[in-house]
């Protein structure tokens, strides 16, 4: 959600006009959730932009092991996008949402999938290094 402070106060009251002026929609929102991520585009995803780091598998090399159950156990799609969103600062992991110097900028949509791939334990990463 970007912050619209270009708007004059004059602006921003006619957009909150308009808005109020839509027609209402029936029913509730409270069944509205974020779709979930792929775990299959995170597949690739993964072997694009993390395996050079954290191993085909997950298995640690320059990053940290991911698919070790200790941190299976704790990893949640939340905080390995957070993860993976913001970085880790004076560390090697990169801040992907960033500017994308020394790595690849990805989408809110990629993050989630490659979430999704990383916290449900890298399924399926096995086959790709044999
Ligand atoms: C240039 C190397 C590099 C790349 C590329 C990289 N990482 Fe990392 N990552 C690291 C290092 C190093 C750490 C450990 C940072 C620390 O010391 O706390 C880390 C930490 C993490 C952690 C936190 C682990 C924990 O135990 O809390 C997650 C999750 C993670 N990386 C996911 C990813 C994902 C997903 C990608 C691909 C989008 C990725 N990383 C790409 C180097 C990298």
């Amino acid at each position: 959600m970007p912050a619209y402070r270009i708007y004059d106060a004059a602006a921003m009251r006619a957009v909150i006009d308009a808005v109020i002026a839509l027609p209402r929609i029936d029913g509730s929102r409270a069944a509205w959730h974020q779709a979930p991520g792929s775990p299959d585009r995170g597949r690739d995803l993964y072997g694009r932009h993390c395996a050079g780091c954290h191993g085909d598998r997950g298995e640690g090399k320059t990053g940290t092991s991911l698919a070790n159950s200790g941190f299976q156990k704790v990893a949640s799609v939340g905080y390995v996008a957070a993860m993976v969103a913001r970085g880790r600062t004076d560390t090697p992991m990169p801040a992907f949402r960033l500017d994308g110097v020394n790595h690849s900028a990805l989408t809110a949509d990629e993050i989630l999938d490659l979430s999704a791939f990383v916290a449900a334990g890298l399924p399926g990463a096995a086959r790709q290094t044999q």
